[in-house]
């Protein structure tokens, strides 16, 4: 049994994916954990989920800085994740570039969704860069978390066909969907025991 915390910043669709998910005993039969939410903005949609699913949640607040005050943020987020003997951090829509020292102290443990195709179109804008591509197939992809932004190792991809007529709203729904049935399952897969 394994217990895991899920970073988010915004609406928090994937946290209530993966928090129902591991609340069901066929998807979940070894009982593995969502222990806490961390977001990093206060009032933002995913602290209502939260208390709604009964899971407890943080604020961590990032003061205006550089590289010091993310790592200030860091060391807190880090103290709860380790009082809540967290043994696995999902991000999911986190929107922060996490510094070595986060990543070091997590490393193999640290995983992340990406609605785009990696390695193409990293960053905070998948959807509306890989829309404004040429790109014939669009998607997303889950990985591991290094130092760089969405370059960690891939650990799995689901592609679709941008067909003729898609609008940009169908595939964002599209993308959510199939984001939310991946990311449980991934998770789940990775602690094993399923
Ligand atoms: C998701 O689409 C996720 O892939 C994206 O933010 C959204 C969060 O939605 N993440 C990134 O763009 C990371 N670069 P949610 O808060 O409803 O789960």
């Amino acid at each position: 049994m394994a217990n895991v915390a899920v970073l988010a910043s915004g609406s928090g669709s994937n946290f209530q994916a993966i928090a129902e998910a591991f609340s069901d005993p066929v998807q979940n039969p070894s009982g593995h954990r969502v222990v806490l939410l961390v977001c990093d903005k206060p009032g933002a949609y995913c602290l209502e989920r939260a208390t709604r699913l009964g899971i407890p949640s943080i604020v961590v607040a990032y003061g205006k800085g550089g590289q010091e005050v993310r790592q200030t943020a860091e060391r807190e987020m880090t103290g709860a994740l380790e009082s809540f003997g967290v043994d696995m951090v999902v991000l999911a829509g986190y929107m922060r570039i996490l510094t070595p020292l986060f990543v070091g102290r997590w490393q193999g443990k640290l995983i992340n969704i990406h609605p785009a195709l990696l390695p193409k179109h990293p960053g905070a804008h998948g959807i509306a860069d890989s829309w404004a591509s040429e790109d014939r197939e669009l998607g997303v992809t889950i990985h591991w978390v290094d130092e760089g932004v969405d370059t960690g190792q891939i650990i799995v991809q689901t592609a679709f066909p941008r067909t003729a007529g898609m609008t940009l709203e169908a595939a964002e729904a599209k993308i959510h969907v199939l984001e939310h049935k991946l990311y449980p399952i991934t998770v789940l897969k990775l602690l094993g025991g399923n």
